[in-house]
């Protein structure tokens, strides 16, 4: 199959704030340049939609990540780039998304020291958990499980976005996944 028809499930995990949902919506437009399909996941608008009325009990975030896997596999299957921007705290759950794959499955670990996203703080969330406000928080009061052999780790409080993004495309023309350069245009 021609690298510009292969669809792939692109799975971002990363503590709240790490930069997923800012990487993917980077990334999209760049994708599609290269002639790609793609749509995004994203967390809190999955929360909004599909998963409306979950919380973040391990139970319901593993309700949570299985729709997404479940329909980032759909999209994928059928040629789109989805790419999944939630938390996905839990490896065993990242896993079982991976093994029900039926395309191409990457994950990209979004790094980011703890400190430093309580410093960005970017929705008051890191202080209101902090201060005991907010329960159950990931990575201050909850467990986040790194991934162990991620495809990509990229780190926000060391690189750009554009670096990050670079990473991952350069990982996935490697992977023969993403085409080189732009198609021409018909
Ligand atoms: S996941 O654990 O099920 O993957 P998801 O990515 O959908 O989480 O949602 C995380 C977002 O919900 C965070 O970025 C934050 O805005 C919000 N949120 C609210 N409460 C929590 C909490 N207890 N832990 C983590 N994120 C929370």
């Amino acid at each position: 199959m021609n690298a510009i028809d292969k669809g792939l499930t692109l799975w971002f995990t990363g503590l709240s704030g790490s930069g997923k949902s800012t990487l993917a919506t980077y990334l999209a437009p760049k994708l599609k340049e290269l002639g790609k399909k793609v749509e995004i996941l994203d967390g809190d608008e999955v929360r909004e939609n599909l998963s409306k009325g979950l919380g973040f009990s391990k139970e319901d975030r593993d309700t949570n990540i299985r729709r997404i896997g479940f329909v980032a596999n759909m999209l994928a299957r059928n040629g789109v780039v989805a790419i999944t921007a939630a938390i996905s705290p839990y490896k065993d759950v990242r896993n079982e998304a991976r093994s029900k794959a039926q395309a191409a499955f990457v994950e990209v670990y979004v790094e980011c020291p703890i400190d430093v996203l309580e410093d960005r703080d970017t929705k008051g969330l890191y202080k209101k958990a902090k201060a005991g406000i907010i329960k159950n928080f990931t990575g201050i009061s909850d467990p986040y499980e790194a991934p162990e052999n991620p495809e990509v780790t990229v780190d926000t409080s060391k690189e750009t976005i554009e670096q990050s993004a670079d990473k991952i495309l350069a990982y996935l023309r490697k992977r023969g996944l993403v085409p080189d350069a732009a198609p021409a245009r018909r």
